[in-house]
Order: C-alpha cells, then sequence, then structure tokens
C-alpha cells in the first residue's frame, strides 16, 4: 500500500472496528473511498483498550476483510482514539521576538506554541493535539498569520487535546501487533468532523455530536477553530440496556427492538401501537407498547444531550452556535433523534453522513462510518494540520514542531 496512493483511517469502536481504505487523486480531487470493513469489536470498553489480545484479534478481522476487498494489504492507517481521558484545555503562549527589527519568523511562530504546550500537563498524561487558534502581537488580537509582521512580544491563544499515556500506549501496541504502521493517533471525533463538517459551518459555529455504542464525543468549533472536545461516557448502548430493564427482556432482544421500532420522540408514536416480542428470533410471547419504548429511549437520549448542552454550557455556546448541532454515529440513526436534537439544544441540528469523499461503496454512506472515513481523510490533511501525535516511544518535540511548521505552511 504505497504512502502516496493509499490511507487508511482505522475506528476502534466499543462497538465495532471499522477501517476505510481511500485513494488520493490527482489535483486535490475528493478522497475515493475503495475499502471499508467493520467488525463487532472485543476488548474495547468505552472507547478504550481492555483486553490487547481480544483488541488485536478484532482489528486483524476487520484488516482481512477490508484487504480482501481492495486486494491491497493495509500498511499504514490513521488510528482513532477516544475514551473518557480525553482532556480538552485552552492555553496561552507567550514569548518575545528573536529578531531585533522585531520581524516575527516561523521559529518565533513555533516557540510560542511551545509555549502554549507547557500548560500544567496532568502526571501521565500526553499532548495529542496543539491547535492554534489567533495570535496577538504587542495587543493585536486576532491575528492568523503573524509571520512577517513586526512586534515585540507575540502570544498565542490555543486548543490542546491531551489523553493518558497509557491509553495511547495500550492502543498503539494493539495497533503495531497487527503490523500496521500509525500515521497519527487523532482524536475520534476530530477525525469524524473532516468528514461530515463542511468549512462554513466551522466558521459560523457548529457542535459535532458523535454517539457511539459506550460514548458520545463531542467538539466544538467556531471561526473556523476548535473550541472544546469532550468524550461522554455514554452512548446508544444504554438506550439498549434501559429497554432490556424496562421490558425486562435480554440486551439482544432490547437491541432488536430498538433497531426495528425504536424512535426518539414519544409523542410521534400512537398509544394503541404495539410490539409483539414473539416475531423476533429468541422473542418472548409479551406485548409491549410503543410508546413505553420511544419513552425510555427519548429518556435516555435527553439526558445525553443534556450532559452535551452542560459542556456548551461552560464555553457559554449554549443554543448559540448559529450552524447548530450535526449528529453522527451509530446513534445518530435513530428515528426522531434529530427532532429531539432541536428540542434540548433549542438550534438546528441534522444527521452527519460522510460526505467529505467519492466512493464506490456505499456501505460507507452511513452514520456509523463518519469517523473512519474522517481519519482516512486527515491522513491526507496530515500536513495541514496542528499537533496530531507521534507514537508514543518515538514522540520527540522536534518531531511535532516539524508537524507544526507543515500546519502553518499549508494552512495560511
Ligand atoms: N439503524 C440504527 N438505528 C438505531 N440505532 C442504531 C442503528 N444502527 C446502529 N445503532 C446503534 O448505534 C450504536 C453503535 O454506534 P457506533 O457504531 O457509532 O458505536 P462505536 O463507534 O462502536 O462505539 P463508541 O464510539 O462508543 O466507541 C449501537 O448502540 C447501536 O444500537
Ligand atoms: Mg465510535
Amino acid at each position: 500500500m504505497a504512502r502516496e496512493t493509499f490511507l487508511a483511517g482505522l475506528d476502534l469502536g466499543s462497538t465495532a472496528v471499522r477501517v476505510v481504505v481511500g485513494q488520493r487523486q490527482p489535483n486535490d480531487a475528493a478522497l475515493h473511498i475503495v475499502g471499508a470493513a467493520e467488525h463487532p469489536s472485543d476488548g474495547i470498553s468505552k472507547g478504550v483498550v481492555a483486553s490487547i489480545e481480544d483488541a488485536v484479534s478484532s482489528i486483524s478481522q476487520t484488516l482481512e476483510k477490508v484487504e480482501r476487498m481492495t486486494g491491497i494489504p493495509v500498511e499504514h492507517a490513521t488510528v482513532g482514539i477516544s475514551g473518557t481521558h480525553i482532556l480538552s484545555q485552552d492555553s496561552h503562549g507567550v514569548i518575545a521576538v528573536a529578531r531585533p527589527d522585531g520581524e516575527v519568523k516561523e521559529e518565533d511562530v513555533e516557540r510560542a506554541i511551545e509555549a502554549a504546550q507547557a500548560v500544567a500537563t496532568p502526571p501521565n498524561y500526553e499532548i495529542l493535539h496543539v491547535i492554534p487558534r489567533s495570535f496577538t502581537l504587542d495587543n493585536q488580537r486576532g491575528i492568523k498569520d503573524p509571520v512577517g509582521m513586526s512586534g515585540t512580544r507575540l502570544e498565542v491563544d490555543a486548543q490542546i487535546i491531551q489523553g493518558l499515556s497509557a491509553q495511547l500506549k495500550n492502543l498503539t501496541k494493539c495497533v503495531y501487533r497487527t503490523s500496521v504502521d500509525i500515521d497519527e493517533l487523532v482524536l475520534g471525533v476530530l477525525g469524524a468532523a473532516e468528514a461530515c463538517l463542511t468549512k462554513r459551518q466551522r466558521e459560523l459555529g457548529v457542535t459535532l455530536v458523535n454517539i457511539g455504542g459506550a460514548t458520545t464525543s463531542m467538539v466544538v468549533f467556531e471561526e473556523g477553530d476548535v473550541l472544546h472536545a469532550k468524550v461522554l461516557p455514554v452512548g446508544a448502548g444504554h438506550v439498549t440496556n434501559d429497554i432490556a430493564i424496562g421490558l425486562r427482556t435480554s440486551i439482544e432482544l432490547a437491541e432488536k427492538v430498538k433497531l426495528e421500532y425504536g424512535t426518539a420522540l414519544a409523542t410521534d408514536v400512537g398509544k394503541r401501537e404495539e410490539i409483539n416480542l414473539e416475531e423476533f428470533e429468541g422473542g418472548e410471547s409479551a406485548v409491549v407498547s410503543r410508546q413505553h419504548v420511544a419513552e425510555i429511549i427519548e429518556a435516555r437520549l435527553e439526558e445525553i444531550f443534556s450532559m452535551v448542552d452542560k459542556e456548551l454550557k461552560a464555553i457559554d455556546r449554549s443554543a448559540l452556535l448559529p450552524a447548530g448541532i450535526v449528529l453522527t454515529g451509530g446513534g445518530a440513526k435513530l428515528p426522531g433523534v434529530v427532532d429531539l436534537g432541536k428540542k434540548v439544544f433549542r438550534l438546528p441540528a441534522s444527521v452527519g453522513f460522510p460526505t467529505n469523499v467519492t466512493s464506490a461503496i456505499d456501505r460507507v454512506n452511513d452514520p456509523s462510518f463518519t469517523t473512519a472515513v474522517g481519519l482516512a481523510l486527515w491522513g491526507g490533511q496530515a500536513e495541514q494540520k496542528g499537533g496530531g501525535f507521534n507514537v508514543p516511544g518515538l514522540a520527540t518535540v522536534p518531531e511535532m514542531t516539524k508537524k507544526i511548521r507543515g500546519w502553518f505552511k499549508n494552512f495560511f
């Protein structure tokens, strides 16, 4: 798999491992997806590795599937990382401009970003992304590119995203065991944003909410920059668990009921609509009210959305971002979820499909695949991106700076 031609994205979800292989097109046309596969995941719990052996086996089986499909072995991939250990914080770096004539050089910008990295990193954490937002040069705020300008004091506002070192290492180890090289470890939901958000949405202000099986992750953009990111420990799997408890059935049956009859808006369901559990394989002879099921789903999703809104309140953006809420991930496929989102967030809402690519495979036109597609896309734009974690053990600050330099070169 030639590095220049093929890009792979690997998403290790709590319910499924997904891999997407894209082929770069000449003249910077959209990435063309040539392979996509998924396999039920084992050994991954709430977005982090719970058993290395099981996780390796799930990843290997997913890779085998996609290799059979494309006929090319996956040798390297951009790998998504998730989990509630992820921390996102604002940071500020200040330096004195080096040249006596006060002209800002790229080196100054790098030093300012390095200074911003020196924020209090909790012990055992490692920086995944350093995303510069804007610069201030001698009290002139809001500068996007200070190189070439004159001043004495250069400041940068940046968003720092970090993760627990141990989790980074476990994930890296799993992927390496499958003989796949990691191009970069990327926060999964940041990858997803690449696939389903437009530049305009990010400029206006938007929140991407990825409803997974065991986690819900979010990232907030404003003026094109990342404002906040968070991974919450609840997902659509909790909806299934609630149905199982509410109906006193097995998890498997509850999941089938959810997929077949579930909706997030109880008011949309007629009072008399019934679900006969016998129609499902292994179902018991019982009849349940569909409205009751919808009420269970609505209650849990409302709780998840309220948790997301609480994060928005913490950064003073609740009900404020004009491009609203984009919902993606398997949980976003539930009927009624968009309307419930509009209600809870008091904002426009829509479902995010992986749209920023072309594809020969129908399978990827699915919100469950947004993250994997986005990670493949990320690989193609890595030179333009800030930070990106260079695998533990191999990570060096100069490496990081090189990437940041690349980011600046291409971004501006
Ligand atoms: N058609 C559908 N309708 C409703 N829910 C669905 C549908 N398809 C999948 N889901 C739900 O989506 C969830 C899985 O989502 P997804 O595949 O995005 O999770 P994941 O990436 O494996 O997990 P995580 O991101 O939390 O690690 C499951 O709870 C599943 O029930
Ligand atoms: Mg996921």
